[in-house]
């Protein structure tokens, strides 16, 4: 924000704080455009022409401006001077690039959301990946985020897995992830076909969700065996938890909550069932009830997030709390948030925010699967991964081979999360392990490539301290792309939208690389020229170093 700052502060000081300006569509011609003028014609009585006019008489001693052009009914056109740009990047410093909150927040996140002894899908990696880039966004400014990554852990899956396991004849000290990666997909379908193998599974999870001992201790170690697998694979992608609580923690609040919301009256017994109702009137779609109980007893996912949110609102108090999961979950929160401020679990003024994001399809356009069409599993994810990255890393450049195992899996990650970010998160997006590790183009490794660049210049020639002056037009875009950025983290950070700061940065990467292309560094002989480009170059690397820590990938030593 300091070049806009800058410059709505000088209109400010000149009583003319109605103009608000927006970057020019013709680059070329000018850097700034503003439409106030128009806007104001009716307010101030005057032709926007001759406001235009007044704007350009006021500010025509001012060097921040090498022009000011009025253009058709009373368009401003500026073009700022050499000076100021000058000026802006040398505010920058040492990398002071980033905005800060005025009044920052605390704000729970709550992403990744895997189930306990269900396999993990193409979804739930999204979730991660994108919460985890959120997270990082959002404190940055300086809010208190806290992340949890509300586990999957209380529904008819673990009523599915226990009739699995008793038909099997498995009992607790047999439980590994293998195991539990077989029964899971096996009884669900089993179960749709044999209808007591169903009911046995649900009268099994609402016996667990009674306490029953025998359940428990199996459910502790299906819980212990995936949590363990899903922390340490997690943490090979940088995504990690401030919480790793779950649905099965909001156990003890949920059944207060249905005592208390039984004896207000605000539950509706309906075919056996309790519900309870969040239409509005004018309501547009079809809103229906929130399953509070469901007819056999258990509860299900709408009672536990609800249960979570009074959980939440009662152990932190926070000010916003977002969801990240695939899109098609916006009902299903549209309903737990309207509940949850009909019966008061949450203050009002609190933010409930859901995120939501399309699926990840695999390069024949289908939802993303494992090559033998199976399930996911993180770890195997995790090595296709890392052998994208190593297919990137040159036969003889590094003999340690866990040296290299690291770089690979560094530039996998960056690969895989750049790819996925760059997107609207909206849309699906073509998993495409191929293109995303090319170092050329809109990529993660393009984005390390080009830092590695900096690094082994800086290198070359030292460390140097310089004022940041221009030469060429190249140094002049890469320093403006550069004031960018923070624009670009401002929208990303306000909208929720992590592909505002990776767009920018692969503008910021294709100007450097023309920049260094054209200006020949390490030969130049005069030296403050060479100095300002050090300096210049060293702040792209800030840049770049900033950008990978938020969207959760490393800036490596060499490539
Ligand atoms: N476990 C859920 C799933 O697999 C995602 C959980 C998202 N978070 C939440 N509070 N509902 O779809």
């Amino acid at each position: 924000m300091i070049v806009k700052d800058k410059i709505l502060n000088l209109f400010g000081d000149l009583g003319l704080d109605f103009i608000n300006i927006r970057k020019s569509d013709r680059p070329d011609l000018s850097d700034f455009a503003s439409t106030d003028c128009l806007r104001m014609a009716k307010v101030l009585g005057k032709k926007p022409l001759d406001i235009a006019n007044e704007v350009k008489e006021k500010v025509s001693g001012y060097d921040v401006f090498e022009s000011l052009s009025v253009d058709g009914p009373g368009f401003l056109n500026f073009k700022m001077s050499q000076n100021f740009w000058m000026d802006c990047v040398n505010e920058l410093g040492d990398g002071n690039f980033i905005y800060k909150e005025v009044s920052p927040r605390k704000i729970i996140i709550d992403y990744g959301g895997p189930n306990i002894a269900k396999p993990l899908h193409a979804g739930h990696l999204r979730s991660a990946v994108i919460g985890e880039a959120l997270k990082r966004i959002l404190k940055e400014p300086g809010n208190e985020v806290i992340a949890d990554i509300h586990l999957g852990d209380w529904g008819l899956q673990m009523g599915l897995v226990f009739v699995g396991l008793e038909e099997e004849g498995y009992n607790a000290d047999d439980i590994t992830m293998d195991l539990l990666n077989d029964i899971y997909p096996k009884y669900s379908k089993l179960s749709k076909e044999d209808e007591s193998l169903l009911k046995r599974a649900q009268n099994y999870t609402y016996l667990l969700q009674e306490g029953d001992k025998k359940l428990k201790t199996l459910w502790q170690k299906c819980y212990d065996v995936s949590v363990a697998a899903i922390k340490e694979n997690y943490e090979k992608l940088d995504i990690t938890f401030d919480l790793f609580l779950g649905e099965s923690d909001s156990e003890k609040v949920l059944v207060n909550l249905v005592n208390e919301l039984k004896k207000k009256e605000e539950l509706t017994f309906s075919e056996g069932a309790y519900v309870l109702e969040v239409k509005e009137d004018n309501d547009k779609k079809e809103m229906p009830p929130l399953l509070i109980v469901k007819s056999n007893g258990a509860f299900g996912y709408h009672g536990t997030d609800l249960a979570t949110i009074k959980q939440r609102e009662d152990d932190y108090h926070p000010d916003e709390i977002i969801y990240v999961t695939d899109f098609r979950q916006n009902l299903h929160f549209e309903q737990v948030f309207r509940a949850a401020k009909k019966v008061g679990v949450i203050r009002k003024e609190v933010g409930l925010v859901h995120v939501g994001y399309g699926t990840m399809n695999g390069t024949d356009g289908k939802p993303f699967k494992t090559r033998d069409g199976g399930i996911l599993r993180l770890g195997d994810f995790i090595e296709i991964v890392k052998r994208a990255g190593l297919s990137k890393i040159k036969e003889d450049k590094i003999s340690d081979t866990n040296e290299k195992n690291q770089l690979a899996l560094d530039i996998g990650v960056a690969a895989l999360k750049f790819g996925d970010l760059s997107n609207v998160a909206t849309s699906d997006y073509v998993l495409d392990l191929d293109s995303f590790t090319s170092f050329e183009g809109k990529t993660g490794p393009y984005i390390q490539y080009s830092a590695v660049r900096i690094k082994s210049l800086l290198e070359k020639v030292g460390k140097v301290y310089s004022e940041i002056k221009f030469y060429n037009e190249y140094d002049l875009d890469l320093a403006k792309a550069i004031l960018e950025f923070d624009d670009a983290f401002v929208e990303a950070y306000q909208k929720l939208e992590p592909h505002h700061i990776c767009l920018k940065a692969y503008e910021i990467a294709q100007k450097f690389n023309t920049f260094y292309h054209f200006c020949h560094i390490v030969s130049e002989t005069d030296e403050e020229k060479k100095n300002s480009w050090v300096a210049l170059s060293s702040l792209t690397l800030k840049v770049f170093e900033k950008f990978a820590d938020l969207v959760g990938f490393k800036i490596v030593d060499k490539m």
